[in-house]
């Protein structure tokens, strides 16, 4: 039976070590987000950011606009809050209304506020010198807890099933400069299974596919960014719970895995945008 990987236990820590950092250092973070229209999960998420950030000692702000904002309101907007010195980081709740620029949106964020790190500028940052850059949310949170359970990532095989600008890029970017071998599956790819069968790393984050434990290498570790739901509203990820945990090493849960470390990311962010502006 694997290990769970309790992202709630270490999101609590997190917040709480960040509370006492804040206290120590006298930095102000504040945390501004953007939600455009009234998209349920986007809501949740945004209402979850807030209540996690008044954890960690985090002023927080969110912007509601109405979906049927132009794109150019949306970027005056980012640019008042760029001009905003109390301001220190700036999210943009995505998926945006479907007539807007979401790339022009991003790319109207400062990147010194750049809280999601997807501007074209600090991505340019991470792939390109790999210095002062701000990894996106949910990596920087897988990341802290490969960490937490000492899971070696060196010459280690990563599967990522997932090419999202969130996730899955990032992650491989991530992964390749702890020195792992990263492979990226995605909706083309066919037979997915022929490469988690010898992952010793399998990050899954598509919200469509199910892996399951016939597909994994015994004792890999499983890190699951899915959502899905299933006919009685249930939440779960993209791996089979059930099956995949009789084979892993790791497993994460859903819920209680990944969403509450990308949760702590977001806040990791926060608190470093601030610091570097003092
Ligand atoms: N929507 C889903 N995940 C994310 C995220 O990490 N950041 C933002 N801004 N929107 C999201």
């Amino acid at each position: 039976m694997a290990i769970l990987m309790n992202g709630i236990a270490l999101r609590n820590r997190i917040l709480n070590e960040l509370n006492n950092y804040i206290n120590k250092t006298g930095i102000k973070p504040k945390l501004t987000a953007i939600l455009v229209g009234d998209d349920s999960a986007s809501k949740l998420y945004v209402h979850n950011k807030e209540k996690y950030a008044r954890i960690a000692g985090i002023e927080t702000d969110i912007i509601r606009m109405s979906s049927d904002v132009n794109t150019e309101t949306v970027i005056r907007q980012i640019q008042k809050l760029n001009a905003d010195k109390t301001v220190t980081a700036i999210l943009v709740q995505l998926p945006l209304p479907k007539h807007i620029d979401t790339n022009a949106v991003i790319n109207a964020v400062d990147v010194s506020k750049d809280v999601d790190g997807f501007t074209d500028k600090n991505l340019g940052h991470m792939f390109g010198s790999g210095r002062d850059f701000i990894m996106p949310c949910t990596p920087r949170g897988i990341l802290a807890l490969l960490n937490e359970y000492k899971i070696n990532i060196p010459g280690k095989k990563a599967v990522i099933i997932g090419r999202s600008n969130i996730v899955g890029k990032p992650m491989a970017q991530i992964l390749m400069m702890h020195n792992a071998t990263v492979t990226i599956c995605h909706s083309h790819t066919p037979n997915i299974s022929q490469f988690t069968k010898s992952a010793d790393i399998v990050i899954a984050a598509t919200g469509k596919i199910t892996i399951t434990g016939d597909m994994l290498k015994p004792g890999a570790v499983c890190i699951d960014v899915g959502m899905q739901r299933d006919a009685t509203g249930k939440l779960h990820g993209d791996m089979d719970f059930d099956s995949c945990s009789s084979v892993a090493g790791y497993i994460t849960p859903t819920p209680g895995g990944t969403g509450p470390m990308t949760i702590a990311g977001l806040m990791m962010n926060t608190v470093d945008l601030a610091t570097k502006k003092t």
